[in-house]
């Protein structure tokens, strides 16, 4: 059940007649190396956003088959990657990032968990030119869109993930949504403040600032993905959006498990963001059959 804080914060986002403007991040690439250390320490296991990948992971894994070949567009420390990769230990990985401090990490991550299906390049996700026509299996890309300094460079991304994927391709992109009001942003950004050092919560506040509008992904969606992938978003309060393709594999007995059991190995605050997570995105039509 959400928190009243939490419906509160919906409340006002279905009341309100704010319009919050977008703000640019302050760090379009990612390598002030504390920012970079605060994401990496929050995205380890066990950290806040644990709940939130592994949601993503579950996402991802009804897209992508073995021997497929996806890409990762800003794959950070590689944190999220890891998890994904590691649970589909066939097929191969590319993870991209402008940023050389996150690749740095990436690659530490990669040779600390001992994955041989992950590969790691510095490139310009609104520019895939090295990745010719239909030529990747499936797209993913997890909180990284509100990077992108405006709605040009997010339409370049978009066509050109338009471009690479082979037809009928494995697509999953989710990222913030804007909301209307300052205070809700306000609201969310600080709701685990308590939880994680400041630079984080800092960080969360800017992205959230810096979400592009659900109507944004709506016409992008409609531009260049038509007929390719859905566009979803929580209920009431697009405060994540997501474009995701039909399922490409029937859900296997043994990824269900694995799944499932990272669920249950999530401390209990976890595992309670995990479940307001999943309910508000199945209310927005989007289920995780995956975790059960
Ligand atoms: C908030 S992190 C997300 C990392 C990872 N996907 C995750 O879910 O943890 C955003 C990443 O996008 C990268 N980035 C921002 N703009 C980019 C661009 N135009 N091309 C490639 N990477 C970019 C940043 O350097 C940063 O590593």
């Amino acid at each position: 059940m959400p928190s009243l804080q939490v419906l509160k914060t919906l409340w006002r986002e279905l009341t309100t007649r704010e319009r919050s403007p977008r703000v640019t991040e302050p760090d379009l690439v990612m390598d002030d190396p504390d920012k970079v250390a605060a994401y990496t320490r929050a995205g380890a296991e066990g950290g806040v956003m644990a709940p939130v990948y592994l949601f993503h992971c579950a996402q991802v894994c009804e897209v992508v088959r073995p021997g497929d070949r996806v890409l990762d567009l800003g794959c950070g420390p590689a944190n999220q990657l890891a998890l994904v990769a590691r649970l589909n230990p066939e097929t191969r990985f590319t993870g991209l990032d402008l940023s050389p401090e996150m690749l740095e990490r990436a690659r530490a991550l990669a040779v600390d968990k001992g994955l041989s299906n992950l590969d790691l390049r510095q490139a310009d996700i609104t520019d895939l030119s090295a990745f010719p026509d239909a030529s990747v299996d499936a797209v993913m890309s997890t909180m990284v869109l509100h990077h992108l300094p405006d709605q040009a460079a997010l339409g370049r991304c978009i066509s050109e993930v338009a471009r690479v994927l082979k037809p009928g391709g494995g697509l999953y992109l989710v990222d913030f949504g804007h909301l209307r009001s300052e205070q809700s942003i306000q609201d969310f950004a600080y709701q685990y403040a308590d939880r994680q050092p400041e630079l984080f919560t800092l960080d969360y506040l800017y992205s959230l600032r810096a979400a592009f509008a659900k109507e944004d992904f709506r016409r992008l969606q409609q531009a260049h993905l038509k007929g390719r992938a859905r566009l979803y978003s929580t209920f009431l309060a697009p405060y994540m959006v997501a474009l995701k393709s039909a399922p490409r594999r029937a859900p296997e007995p043994g990824l269900k498990a694995r799944l499932q059991a990272l669920a249950a190995d999530l401390p209990a605050h976890h595992q309670a963001d995990l479940a307001d997570l999943r309910t508000f995105f199945r209310l927005g039509g989007l289920s995780s059959p995956l975790l059960g």
